[in-house]
């Protein structure tokens, strides 16, 4: 233990045991990009959209919005509510349920705005590890990597994996993760990617979602949903909630941390909601009473600004409209820069198949890349991205593709392991 140097007089510091921790591998690609000063360097390491000149998009709807809520004179900087702004809570609860959804109608769903994805993933995994005593959770083989930190810091005392990529196939391993789950001890939670799963970007099909929930509910098992990426699988915001639509339609219980993040572009913001769908319309009282009890000691209450501009335009059609286009745009993106780079490998006859980047959905692809070879890809080429071989699709644009067509082939063929 260090010592107060004014009470001991020596050169001390109360913080000389402190070791520094271990580095992010988001932090090391991002630092690493920063400083190479090459022309050609390549950013496939952010997990970030990016348009066709490698910048953030600032999305057109949004701005607009921000204008109009930033001059609007009956605004001010009041706290909101511990739980947020109900109207965004129930707004983003529908966007994911469906206006039609059994939950809504019967006041079995609701939501509590919270810090983007990521604090809404923490007050869940609180709430369940502190109030409903679940100690047992499973994370996905590859996971975001927050996902464990995030069950441990809340409580969590025994994390475990279940199975999901095969890197045989480079797609999902079904059987491995329904013979997981089967024997997980009832009551665990189960964190499921909801959509444009993150690492690998591989999701399950409908009928593979069904075999899930039959096994979770035959197992009376937890769904925790992270839903980071809804509208970036597909385009189509219905299509992507639909495992989460699915698991409410057979009657489960469940939570659902929801990022707007991404979709709205919106990422130092700070908008989230956690959805939250039970059996007993009666027991949403209680249930929010305990997590103004979460929420307080942690944030006190969420911010306004980003939660102003998507509850606008969630409630305006127009405005929704556009917003879909533009989700549409930096879909249809991604899937171009997923065929292109699929056929510039095809053309340049490099080793291995190559159909699994235009199947993987979302920003991310596991590229089947080693570690040597992501190391190489960095010396020699000037093109970041993970060490797991995650590549972020839309690092790549009509100006760089060929490049790292070219640098994957080189590398492929020259470093093997
Ligand atoms: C799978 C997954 N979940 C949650 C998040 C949380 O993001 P945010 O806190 O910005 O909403 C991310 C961000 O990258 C993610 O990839």
């Amino acid at each position: 233990m260090g010592s107060n140097t004014a009470a001991s007089g020596d050169d001390m510091s109360v913080f000389d045991p402190v070791q520094v921790a271990p580095p992010l591998d988001m932090w090391k690609v991002r630092t690493e990009f920063m400083q190479d000063k090459s022309e050609n360097k390549v950013d496939l390491g952010i997990g970030a959209y990016r348009n066709n000149e490698g910048k953030p998009w600032v999305l057109p709807v949004v701005k607009r919005t921000e204008e109009k809520v930033v001059t609007d004179e009956n605004l001010n900087h009041e706290y909101l509510m511990i739980l947020g702004m109900d109207s965004l809570s129930s707004s983003a609860t529908k966007l994911l349920l469906g206006e039609k959804s059994r939950a809504i109608l019967e006041n079995r769903a609701f939501g509590v705005h919270s810090l983007s994805g990521t604090g809404s993933l923490r007050i869940g995994a609180e709430f369940l590890s502190k109030i409903l005593n679940y100690k047992t959770a499973y994370v996905s083989i590859p996971a975001w990597d927050n996902h464990e930190k995030i069950l441990h810091n809340s409580g969590f005392n025994e994390i475990r994996q279940y199975r999901y990529w095969d890197p045989a196939t480079r797609s999902l391993d079904i059987d491995g993760l329904i013979n997981d789950l089967s024997t997980a001890p009832e009551n665990s939670v189960i964190i499921l990617h909801m959509c444009a799963h993150n690492p690998t970007g591989c999701d399950p099909t409908k009928e593979q979602w069904t075999r899930i929930a039959d096994v979770m509910q035959e197992r009376k098992l937890f769904p925790y949903f992270d839903a980071a990426y809804l509208g970036f699988a597909s385009g189509d915001l219905d299509e992507d909630a639909w495992p989460v639509r699915h698991f409410e339609e057979r009657g489960f219980e469940l939570f659902c941390a929801q990022s707007f993040s991404k979709n709205f572009g919106l990422y130092s913001e700070r908008v989230g909601n956690l959805a939250i769908v039970v059996k007993k319309p009666q027991d949403k009282f209680k249930i929010q009473s305990q997590f103004n009890a979460i929420i307080r000691p942690i944030y006190q209450s969420p911010p306004a600004h980003g939660a102003r501009v998507v509850n606008h335009i969630l409630n305006d059609p127009v405005l929704r409209n556009e917003w879909k286009d533009c989700l549409k745009i930096m879909t249809t993106r991604i899937k171009n820069m997923r065929s292109e780079l699929k056929l510039a490998l095809e053309r340049l006859q490099t080793p291995g198949t190559w159909s699994h980047i235009t199947e993987h959905k979302g920003l991310f692809s596991y590229t089947g890349l080693t570690a040597q070879q992501v190391e190489y890809l960095k010396t020699r080429w000037h093109i970041y991205l993970y060490s797991s071989g995650r590549a972020n699709m839309c690092g790549l644009n009509t100006k760089n593709i060929d490049y790292v067509a070219k640098a994957f082939d080189d590398t492929i063929r020259n470093v093997t392991q």
